[in-house]
């Protein structure tokens, strides 16, 4: 059967684990030749086995993406390897939560180098050949998806420098809408609640049990619901335009 994205390349950073690893499967399922970028080199490299044992392309790139450099070759090489770049899907996070008042400044620097400047990175190098695969892709579209947050719409206590750095990923992607958007490249920012993903994992214990208890025991969503909504988003027709996906467990109040 064909796919949606037969004869495109995707990019996928943050496709070692969680969201990112769910995005690339559900890409090279629609057809998308897909370069999976991350630190850890073997859990990409099982991925790629996965993909290309379904039938599909895969190209494992170990990749630091708070390293400019490291991002910038990510990208050169993808096109390199697959040829062209129609789809990026810039996913790579971290989120480390806590108060304000008396926080480890070294958690928000991770951060803001990993969800703000990791993410700007990729995009600049992806730029050009994104505008290029607009005009001479087999959809005569292309694609750049954020992945944002709820927490990129919503402060909350406890959640301020994880909130600073998704609020700046939104305000990155409405600006770049605007500039290319005339241009046939969509720029989406999707913004998914609770996921169960490794996540939440990296945070402090008492970060974590508070984390908890102010979810409650709700059904979190799974990394292939926010894949199905990414799949949604790069397969629309090249008039339509998703600038925006927040999308939450049916239960998740805020
Ligand atoms: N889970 C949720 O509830 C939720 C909700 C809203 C938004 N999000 C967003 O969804 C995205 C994916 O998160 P997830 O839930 O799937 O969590 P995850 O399983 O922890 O995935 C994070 C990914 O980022 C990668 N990464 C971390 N540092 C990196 C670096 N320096 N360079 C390249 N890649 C790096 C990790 O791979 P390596 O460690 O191998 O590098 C991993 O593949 C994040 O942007 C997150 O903020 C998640």
């Amino acid at each position: 059967m064909a796919g949606r994205l037969d004869g495109t390349v995707a990019l996928v950073t943050g496709a070692s684990s969680g969201i990112g690893e769910a995005t690339a499967l559900a890409l090279a399922a629609e057809g998308a030749a897909v370069a999976v970028a991350a630190r850890r080199k073997d859990r990409l490299e099982a991925l790629a086995q996965k993909i290309e044992g379904d039938g599909g392309r895969a190209f494992v790139r170990e990749t630091d993406v708070t390293d400019e450099g490291s991002a910038a070759a990510a990208v050169d090489a993808t096109v390199e390897e697959l040829g062209r770049l129609d789809v990026v899907i810039n996913n790579a996070g971290l989120m480390l939560l806590g108060p304000i008042v008396g926080a480890d400044t070294a958690e928000w620097t991770r951060m803001v180098e990993l969800n703000v400047l990791g993410l700007m990175y990729v995009t600049a190098a992806a730029l050009p050949h994104l505008l290029r695969a607009a005009e001479d892709g087999p959809r005569q579209v292309s694609d750049l998806v954020n992945v944002s947050s709820v927490a990129g719409r919503v402060a909350r206590s406890g959640s301020g420098a994880y909130n600073a750095t998704k609020w700046a990923v939104n305000a990155f992607s409405e600006a770049l809408r605007q500039e290319v958007t005339e241009r046939h490249l969509r720029v989406t920012l999707v913004e998914p609640g609770a996921v169960s993903t490794e996540l939440a994992g990296h945070n402090r214990p008492e970060v974590l049990s508070s984390l908890r208890s102010s979810l409650g025991d709700i059904q979190r969503m799974e990394a292939d619901d926010i894949a199905d909504a990414i799949t949604y988003v790069v397969t629309r027709p090249r008039h339509v335009a998703l600038n925006e996906v927040l999308i939450r467990p049916t239960q998740q109040v805020r």
